[in-house]
């Protein structure tokens, strides 16, 4: 491939450090660890505690250290920060030039991408644009949500799954046959089955939008269970299909981690055995746009330069889609 287009050369991420276990979640709901071992299949997430002046940016700050523990790192270098979050530390202004000026990224300009839990997956994609455009040679994306302060303590159908984490990924140009390869992205708006009513410009937020709980994320979860498993199957299948691969030339699917049962579902469809997928559902939860960026950073050191990884993804939206990328390095 000589065509100028977008690689991954690094990934951080992070999760907070208090663990909400199952046991103390079935102390406020009813539920039990059994139920949402085998339903959800999630045994612990993390929680950021509600602390003064912390939120997304705080996290995204820890996957930025993380991520230089690894990797090379000159701010002054970063010519745009792409955050993709549904939560971030205020309405406006936005997360992403927040963090530029706390982590000295002073010559980069900053944009939010708001896609729920496919947003690393849109914002990969605005980063490739911008960097196959020629105009840009090194971007810095976020994702990641704290979804535990839109999360209902007495709803059993969300407080279980929902999570907070971050990660990262640094892109940078190449005419290697390796990074962006292509990608299916889709989105229709249902403000029905995954919703948080309150505190845009509908309801804001006022007395009776806080009495009648509107500042929470609602789902109504089978109907978003169907949908996000046959929705990532057929993207993954479509893109899989148009790039020539064989299922045996798949070296990893990382799909978004909602419900291990969804996940499996997906994989079965696609006919990719189990050990091929990425799956940390079991200890960090469902962080939202969170999810695939963190799997990236603790797979990091299995991945290998030029393995063929799919990305998928489906959220609130709905948002959902596949990505196909080629790894750009090997273990440092
Ligand atoms: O990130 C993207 C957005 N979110 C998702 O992708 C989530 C998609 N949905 C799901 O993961 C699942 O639908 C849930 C985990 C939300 C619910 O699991 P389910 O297997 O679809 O449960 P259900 O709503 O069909 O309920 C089955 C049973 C019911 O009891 P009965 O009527 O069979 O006696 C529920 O009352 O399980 C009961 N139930 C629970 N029991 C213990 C529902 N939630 C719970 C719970 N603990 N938390």
């Amino acid at each position: 491939m000589s065509k100028l287009h977008a690689v991954i050369t690094g990934v951080g991420g992070y999760v907070p450090n208090y663990r909400l276990t199952n046991e103390e979640i079935s102390t406020y709901v009813d539920t039990s660890d059994e139920w949402i071992t085998k339903r959800i299949g999630i045994k612990e997430r993390r929680i950021l505690k509600p602390e003064e002046g912390i939120g997304i940016t705080y996290l995204a700050e820890k996957a930025l250290d993380n991520f230089k523990l690894k990797h090379t790192f000159n701010p002054l270098e970063i010519e745009a920060v792409i955050f993709a979050t549904s939560t971030p530390d205020y309405i406006l202004p936005n997360s992403a030039s927040l963090i530029a000026s706390k982590t000295g990224m002073t010559n980069a300009f900053g944009i939010d991408v708001n896609a729920a839990c496919s947003g690393f997956l849109y914002g990969l994609e605005v980063a490739e644009s911008f960097i196959a455009s020629g105009k840009y040679k090194k971007i810095m994306v976020f994702a990641g949500d704290v979804l535990s302060c839109v999360t209902d303590i007495t709803d059993r159908n969300t407080y279980p799954i929902f999570a907070d984490g971050c990660g990262c990924a640094i892109l940078e140009p190449t005419t290697e046959d390796v990074g962006f390869i292509d990608s299916i992205l889709r989105s229709e708006g249902n403000v029905e089955h995954l919703h948080m009513y309150g505190g845009g410009s509908v309801n804001p937020a006022s007395h009776e939008s806080v009495d009648e709980r509107l500042h929470f994320i609602k789902q109504d979860g089978k109907i978003v269970f169907k949908h996000a498993v046959s929705s990532m199957a057929d993207t993954c299948d479509e893109l899989i299909k148009k790039n020539n691969l064989s299922k045996e030339e798949v070296t990893w699917v990382v799909p978004h981690q909602a419900n291990l049962r969804i996940i499996d579902a997906v994989a079965n469809r696609l006919g990719i055995p189990i050990d091929k997928v990425m799956i940390n559902i079991e200890k960090y939860g469902n962080t939202s746009a969170g999810t695939i960026p963190l799997c990236l950073w603790d797979w990091e050191d299995k991945l290998r330069k030029g393995d063929n990884i799919i990305l998928t993804a489906f959220g609130a939206g709905f948002t959902w889609g596949a990505t196909y990328i080629k790894w750009g390095y090997n273990p440092k």
